[in-house]
């Protein structure tokens, strides 16, 4: 898939791409809904901190809002067999040069009717905050992402913003996802309705947000990511947001390193 000088550009001024156009064919697409459905199935990863509730408080017994699973590939390791990486490496490496090589990130699984909206954040505001970041992150839906079923939005420019103050969603210490807090600079939100295997790829500041799932169908989408080699920050920076917060996650994936 060769990108035209308009869609580099586009990417470079506005921090998003979307690329409605399936980077591998049907028959591939329906091996890996089956396998992504079946490491969901089988709760891979939740033991070790690996998959867990990124909207709720993700406590035992409780059915997860927006399930996650962090390294799908660790679980599945066929899913980096697929002709789709090759595709997204060739793609990224058009927009950041021969140094950025793709990798499969995470899995987010939003169920069909109840499926919680991921918040508005810049993926940055996850990170260790003592490094400086270049690099962006592909979202592949394994079926139609339309606004219904959760597709992403984003706002243009944001991956020149400073990263804004984030808070655990609704200030609950409990639960990984993060928000913005400040909503008023999310002015004109572009939608990004894609096709099974299309994708968008966002930089690492870019302000986006997917809606909650209130269709009839599971929205599946595999999350890949790309860039140059992280950098010490040349200042002092700090999240306070990541600092004051306690999972169940993470007190799965200390008791699995303790184990
Ligand atoms: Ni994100």
């Amino acid at each position: 898939m060769k990108l035209s000088a308009e869609q580099v550009l586009f990417f470079h001024l506005n921090g998003f791409l979307s690329i409605p156009t399936p980077l591998t064919d049907e028959v591939e697409l329906a091996w890996m809904r089956d396998v992504y459905d079946r490491i969901f199935r089988e709760r891979a990863g939740r033991e070790s901190g690996d998959q867990f509730d990124l909207a709720g408080s993700d406590e035992e017994g409780k059915e997860a809002s927006l399930p996650q699973i962090l390294n799908p590939a660790k679980y599945a390791p066929e899913l980096k067999d697929g002709k789709y990486l090759q595709v997204v490496d060739s793609v990224m490496k058009q927009l950041f040069g021969p140094e950025a090589q793709a990798g499969i990130a995470h899995a987010i699984f939003k169920p069909a009717g109840n499926g919680a909206a991921t918040p508005w954040h810049q993926d940055e505001a996850y990170w260790d905050p003592a490094l400086q970041y270049y690099n962006a992150s592909i979202w592949m839906p394994l079926q139609e992402a339309t606004i219904e079923n959760g597709c992403l939005w984003f706002k243009p420019g944001s991956h020149e913003w400073p990263i804004l103050e984030h808070r655990p969603i609704g200030g609950n210490a409990k639960i990984h996802g993060l928000e913005m807090v400040d909503l008023g600079v999310l002015t004109d939100p572009v939608a990004c309705p894609l096709p099974a295997g299309g994708i968008t790829i966002h930089r690492n500041r870019t302000a986006h947000f997917a809606g909650p799932n209130v269709s009839a169908i599971p929205r599946r989408a595999l999350i890949l990511g790309a860039g140059l080699p992280a950098y010490k920050y040349p200042s002092e920076r700090r999240f306070p947001w990541n600092e004051t917060k306690h999972t169940a996650r993470d007190e799965r994936a200390e008791a699995a390193s303790k184990a």
